[in-house]
């Protein structure tokens, strides 16, 4: 390791961060069981161009292949980067089929939810419908991401759903507002690195009350459905005012004033990066945008690195990590 952010020796450079392809000759730079987890965000399908290279992800004509290309680079190649008992933590949206090019209807305008964000300044201009698709419904790409996946042989651990209590208005009128994203979390392994986490057990009520292992007469008073759900609450409740994270959580999208606007905020990330990489480990994102997968890994003690096809956003990564 060398220098203050802990770039391994076999990184190909001396910035946390490297122009690329994400399936590019440089991935075979990277050692084999080398990653203690990857967390990312793709582009999302038919959304927006970063970069005018045809290698960009999310610019495949149909959404199959999109799909096919995001199991096969994970698989294929990340799998075998990962530690044996490594995670891979992917946040992916969905889109509506819309009616034309991206921003030209209401419904086109409002297909995408990435980050909460409403901007279309690099919006595709090319209808993006998908053929043999109606109109207007959701392509559930969220859904044949995840399964597809498991059908290629990842475990997957978790559905988080990311709320977002400021999500962007909409002004469509037949149908509800969209206000969450979806967190897939995969493992290689059915034992994996984890260290738990807690949150705060909200129920007070119950919270003197012992469960000794026979049925609870009072579970009525309790309003508990049935004496199981005392237990199960007992169980949850550990004995520290804890319990067992849940999967919704709510998060803020991240407001981002800079060139690069469809990023995550790093709280959606930092509990992921708590949880599944151990202090000096290696943290890899290979959609790395501004690098928020770096900042919060270096804050938890951790090595962040990534590719990025777009060069243009050097000057905000080194800006951002104070490079
Ligand atoms: C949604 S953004 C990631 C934002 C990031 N999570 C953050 O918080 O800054 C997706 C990124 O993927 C990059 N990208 C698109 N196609 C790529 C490819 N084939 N290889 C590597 N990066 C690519 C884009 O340039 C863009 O910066």
């Amino acid at each position: 390791m060398t220098g203050i952010l802990q770039i391994p020796e076999w990184w190909a450079s001396t910035k946390p961060y490297i122009n690329g392809d994400w399936v590019g000759p440089m991935t075979q730079t990277i050692p084999d069981r080398s990653l203690d987890m990857i967390i990312t965000s793709p582009p999302y399908w038919s959304l927006r161009n970063y970069v005018d290279d045809s290698r960009e992800m999310g610019s495949e004509e149909t959404f199959m292949t999109y799909i096919h290309r995001l199991v096969t680079g994970f698989t294929g190649i990340y799998r075998q980067k990962l530690k044996d008992g490594g995670a891979l933590w992917v946040n992916i949206g969905d889109t509506y089929n819309g009616s034309g090019g991206a921003g030209s209807t209401k419904e086109g305008r409002e297909r995408h939810t990435q980050f909460g964000k409403g901007e279309y300044s690099g919006a595709q201009s090319n209808p993006t419908r998908a053929k043999g698709y109606p109109n207007k419904t959701m392509l559930g790409i969220p859904f044949r991401f995840a399964t597809a996946m498991i059908d290629s042989g990842w475990i997957l651990r978790n559905t988080i759903i990311w709320k977002k209590p400021s999500c962007k208005p909409s002004s469509a009128k037949d149908r509800f507002t969209v206000d969450f994203e979806y967190l897939f979390f995969f493992t290689k392994n059915p034992h994996y690195y984890f260290k738990q986490q807690k949150e705060p057990a909200k129920s007070k009520w119950w919270i003197e009350r012992k469960y000794n292992g026979k049925a609870v007469k009072e579970y009525g008073g309790a309003k508990a459905e049935d004496p199981s759900g005392i237990k199960r609450r007992m169980i949850e409740k550990g004995s520290d005012g804890t319990r067992n994270m849940r999967t919704v959580w709510e998060i803020n999208p991240a407001s981002f004033k800079g060139g690069h606007y469809a990023v995550y905020p790093e709280e959606l990330i930092s509990v992921p990066i708590d949880a599944c990489c151990k202090p000096g480990g290696i943290v890899f994102d290979p959609f790395l945008g501004r690098g928020t997968t770096i900042k919060v890994a270096n804050s938890q003690g951790k090595i962040g690195l990534g590719f990025d096809l777009c060069g243009d956003y050097n000057t905000l990564i080194d800006e951002y990590l104070g490079l």
